[in-house]
């Protein structure tokens, strides 16, 4: 057994498929940027090898692509203190990838909540790479040997898979090589849900635009999109658990919160005993000061492409300075013959 030391190292990944909206942004792009930390290293992906799992249009995942970037850019997200990057620009996460297809097992990716969602009843003619998505995912964090994944609720499932493979891998190869990944697991408490149904999470794919509001949004659309909230007539209470079986109205409390930095108990304090008819005008005044700057930075940023994939370009090569000794080292353990690095 050889002794590894892991430096903290947080990872994480998002699709760049299209359309960002403010659940991306307070559950992942906020909270990544807010993650940029002296002592802690942080590496952010936007994960284009997987986003092909499905059939995505070249041009508008091109776009997708710098969309995102640009966002990660406009909501602070500062490129020397982080590393920013596309997935398929370090081919050290598909290579890696393929010695995890090897390791783990077609019984644990059957059981992938994920896979059986998306591939559905039509099992035989999705993708082979959706159902290796947990491999490739597990390539993506332990390439960079990350000790700390942040990421949405849904992707536990991946991260329990990404310590099995990590285990099996250590175990198999009488090594201990990749680290056993913490997964910091975003709280249902801080999720973004949709304004229309406080029971859906805000989506992308929701078929009503006034259930989500879209980064690219002006302040007009989005001081609307607020009022027209779905709410309760009841006026907001003073404390955590007068939002029980509230979810609408705990929805805009906690973007209230998230959006100023607060807990929503700090915002219960300051608005308990509010109508929604005095609350949200405030929550839209917020939202429209914390997000048209961001918008308006976007906006920017897309009219200059090449400042995009230069930031982009960067981020891959200090990205594969990393990931590349650590590709190197698995190959020796698995026993793959080649030069050794100089
Ligand atoms: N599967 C994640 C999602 O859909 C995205 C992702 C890919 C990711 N690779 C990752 C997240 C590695 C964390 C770490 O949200």
């Amino acid at each position: 057994m050889t002794e590894t030391q892991f430096t903290p190292r947080v990872f994480s990944g998002i699709q760049p498929s299209g359309n960002l909206h403010l659940g991306n942004y307070l559950g992942a792009l906020k909270r990544f940027v807010d993650m940029q930390q002296p002592d802690m290293e942080t590496i952010y992906c936007m994960v284009d090898l997987h986003a092909i799992t499905v059939w995505q249009d070249p041009k508008e995942l091109a776009h997708s692509t710098r969309e995102l970037c640009a966002g990660f850019i406009a909501a602070g997200l500062d490129p020397e203190k982080s590393i920013l990057f596309n997935q398929s620009q370090v081919p050290e996460h598909a290579q890696l990838a393929w010695i995890f297809n090897c390791v783990a097992r077609m019984g644990w990716m059957q059981r992938m909540t994920q896979w059986k969602d998306k591939a559905g009843k039509n099992q035989q003619n999705a993708s082979l790479g959706l159902f290796a998505y947990p491999s490739l995912m597990a390539a993506d964090i332990l390439t960079y040997h990350a000790t700390h994944v942040p990421v949405g609720d849904d992707q536990k499932q991946h991260l329990e898979l990404t310590r099995d493979i990590a285990i099996k891998f250590n175990h198999d190869y009488g090594v201990d090589f990749f680290p056993i990944t913490e997964p910091v697991i975003e709280g249902a408490a801080t999720r973004v849900m949709s304004l229309r149904d406080g029971s859906k999470k805000m989506s992308k794919s929701d078929p009503s635009d006034m259930s989500r509001i879209n980064m690219t949004d002006d302040a007009d659309t989005i001081a609307k999109k607020i009022r027209k909230a779905k709410t309760d007539p009841e006026a907001l209470p003073s404390e955590l658990d007068g939002l029980d079986e509230r979810p609408e109205a705990r929805n805009l409390v906690n973007i209230y919160a998230a959006l100023s930095d607060q807990t929503a108990e700090q915002v219960l304090a300051e608005v308990g005993g509010k109508q929604f008819g005095e609350f949200k005008p405030m929550l839209a005044e917020l939202a429209v000061s914390k997000l048209a700057p961001i918008s308006s930075e976007m906006a920017r940023l897309m009219g200059e492409e090449a400042e995009i994939d230069q930031i982009l370009a960067k981020g891959a090569e200090k990205a594969r300075s990393i990931a590349a000794p650590i590709l190197q080292q698995t190959y020796e353990i698995v026993g793959m013959v080649g030069a050794k690095q100089g």
